[in-house]
């Protein structure tokens, strides 16, 4: 075999990519690693998802990285530009941007068992060449709302007006004074309808545009819309929470304890009266907001919970707006070459179809699980099929046995319904760097003489533990009351995407990770051999000793010759310092972990 091009090779470079990048240069900064991009911009669904009015739900004071909060944004919750600014700046403040392949799209990835590597198939989409990239480790960092789902209705072909997805969003159409019709009304259509309706201002799009003539939704189940004001930041409160010692945190933490509060309406059992207070006081204000004609079409008859929540972006009250129509009682069975037919038979003609029906997140990591293929040659998708009939299961959402050395971000059962995806996933990056410990820790030679291990993988029984636990406390969750959502699979019903417990356990579970029972570590049969430090490493194992040594001397003569100004520090020096400090740094950790499990 031939040379390990880099430790870590991340696919993706959105929130959950840059996530596990910093954080794992600050805990393991001697370990390679490369982000391969598919696209030509970082950011992910914030580079992705354009169309006017796009923001987030969670108040962007949660709604970001506990490691670089930002005292300034400018509202509540913040557009989709300011959060994709917000995630350039935190991938160049913190220099992984120099680590990102840009428009190079991982096509496969194979386990090697010998090397206890895996090899990674890259495609340049520039030149349109592929090549191989081996590395120690794979992390998924492709999303889960990534891929828009395809459009059913017949005759989508036929159409010859302008035709796209919102998270696709066609700037070159100018819908002013255009007919648009509208599939969907989950939270992307909720924030994009009333804009069309109405006409866009420089703040919620990127241009100023006039309303359209007319703007006819169809809708099929009605969401249990909430009452969102989006207050702007004053200059006073930003000042607070940059210079008031803890006040950002503490705001912080204040959001995150009223969004976690509300897990407890989530059981079936115990949460019925929370959820019947939660359910008056929408339809209250949906009455209050929305024309009387649309309150039966607006009153949905699920469970409040169950569908994931959806907030109010001045939607009611552009329904008054003369250009609107919802339809929500006769769907498009036929799209024609001039606009969609009705299950009644009316036509109606469209300048441009809009598609804001979801997005495919049943399948996780689609297409590249049938690409991906671990101990023995079996792909994630043959996993699936065998252990849980082709619906995606993984170990704390992240760990999927069979697949050493691989892990999912926003995996199954990670995401959550009411709090941020940016929480859990850095609950999901601590547990990995965790589990990742003994493979990616520089360890002192002096105090161990046993081979550096090279691979890790969850335990078979584990997974099953954890995926038979998730399942039994779904039971008991409101998701599992039977209505339709992303959350759950159809056919089965059986809750695919969700975390079915509080966040804060989930985080729990991410410090005291159960790595000696659930997993295994291993030294690989053969030594791959590198250019990247994962090989340095290797190489330099049977003689470390005498280097630390002789290091620990040439610092002590170095430190003086610094203090009485003998010697300079130059960029070699100044390596030589790093290592000789991370060589300590790795007999510290040697000796606390050897007392750890001593005591
Ligand atoms: C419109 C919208 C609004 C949302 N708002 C919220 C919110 O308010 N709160 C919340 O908690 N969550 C929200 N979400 C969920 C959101 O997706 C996550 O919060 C988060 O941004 C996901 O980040 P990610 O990095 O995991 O995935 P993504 O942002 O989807 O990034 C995945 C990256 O992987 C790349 N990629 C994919 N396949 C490959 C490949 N084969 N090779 C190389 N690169 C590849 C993609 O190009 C992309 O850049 C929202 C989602 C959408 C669609
Ligand atoms: N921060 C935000 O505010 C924000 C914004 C956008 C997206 N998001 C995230 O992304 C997720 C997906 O949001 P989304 O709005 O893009 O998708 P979504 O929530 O899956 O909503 C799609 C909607 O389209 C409807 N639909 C599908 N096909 C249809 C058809 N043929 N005719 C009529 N209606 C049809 C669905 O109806 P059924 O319910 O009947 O299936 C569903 O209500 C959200 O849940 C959220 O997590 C967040």
């Amino acid at each position: 075999m031939s040379q390990l091009d880099t430790d870590i090779l991340i696919i993706g470079a959105g929130m959950s990519g840059l996530n596990f990048a910093i954080r794992l240069q600050q805990l393991y900064p001697h370990s390679s690693y490369r982000i391969v991009e598919s696209a030509s911009d970082l950011g992910g669904t914030w580079s992705v998802n354009t169309y006017p009015g796009c923001g987030c739900d969670v108040a962007s004071h949660f709604y970001s990285f506990s490691f670089a909060l930002k005292p300034d944004w400018t509202q509540k919750f913040a557009l989709q530009r300011e959060i994709l600014e917000y995630f350039r700046d935190v991938a160049e403040r913190y220099g992984v941007t120099r680590h990102i392949e840009y428009e190079s799209a991982v096509q496969k990835a194979t386990w090697d068992e010998n090397y206890g590597v895996w090899v990674v198939e890259i495609l340049d989409k520039k030149t349109g060449v592929s090549r191989l990239v081996r590395s120690r480790v794979v992390v998924s960092a492709v999303g889960a709302l990534s891929i828009p789902k395809k459009c059913e209705i017949q005759g989508v072909a036929e159409f010859k007006g302008r035709l796209f997805h919102s998270a696709r969003w066609d700037h070159d159409f100018d819908w002013a004074n255009k007919e648009v019709v509208v599939i969907g009304n989950g939270c992307s259509a909720t924030q994009f309808v009333p804009i069309l309706s109405n006409g866009s201002t420089k703040t919620n799009y990127i241009v100023i545009r006039k309303a359209a003539k007319k703007v006819t939704q169809f809708s099929r189940q009605p969401h249990w819309i909430a009452e969102r004001p989006n207050p702007v930041y004053s200059s006073l409160f930003k000042w607070s929470m940059r210079y008031i010692p803890l006040a950002m945190r503490l705001y912080r933490f204040w959001l995150y304890a009223d969004m976690e509060k509300d897990f407890f309406g989530f059981y079936l059992s115990t949460g019925g009266k929370i959820r019947r207070d939660l359910t008056n006081t929408r339809i209250e204000y949906m009455k209050r907001t929305a024309p009387v004609k649309y309150h039966a079409a607006l009153t949905p008859a699920t469970e409040i919970g169950c569908k994931r929540k959806v907030n109010d972006t001045d939607y009611f009250d552009c329904l008054h707006n003369d250009n609107m129509e919802l339809v929500w009682d006769d769907p498009v069975t036929t799209i024609t070459e001039t606009g969609v037919r009705t299950k009644s038979g009316r036509e109606l003609y469209a300048d441009a179809i809009i598609l804001a029906n979801g997005f495919e997140t049943q399948k996780v990591l689609y297409p590249l699980s049938s690409e991906i293929r671990g101990e023995g040659g079996v792909s994630l998708d043959e996993h699936w099929d065998k252990l849980s009939n082709g619906l995606p299961q993984a170990y704390y959402g992240t760990c999927v046995s069979s697949f050493p050395n691989f892990f999912v971000m926003m995996g199954p059962n990670t995401t959550t319904g009411h709090l941020s995806v940016i929480y859990s996933t850095e609950c999901q990056v601590n547990f990995c760097l965790r589990v990742l410990k003994p493979i990616l820790q520089r360890r002192s030679p002096l105090l161990s003489r046993t081979p550096q291990l090279d691979s890790v993988c969850v335990t078979p029984e584990a997974e099953k533990r954890d995926n038979a636990w998730i399942q039994n406390l779904s039971k008991d969750l409101v998701w599992s009351s039977g209505c339709t959502s992303w959350y759950i699979d159809n056919k089965s019903g059986r809750n695919t995407m969700l975390y079915p417990d509080w966040q804060f356990k989930y985080w729990w579970r991410s410090v005291f990770v159960p790595t000696s029972r659930d997993f295994v570590y291993r030294r690989s049969v053969k030594d791959v051999g590198g250019s990247g430090p994962g090989e340095k490493r290797n190489r330099r194992s049977s003689w470390n000793g005498v280097v630390v040594l002789a290091s620990v001397v040439g610092a002590v003569g170095l430190g003086t010759g610094i203090a009485f100004g003998s010697v300079k520090i130059s960029g070699d020096i100044d390596d030589l310092l790093k290592d000789i400090l991370s060589e300590l740094k790795g007999v510290r950790e040697s000796v606390l972990g050897s007392l750890k499990s001593v005591l």
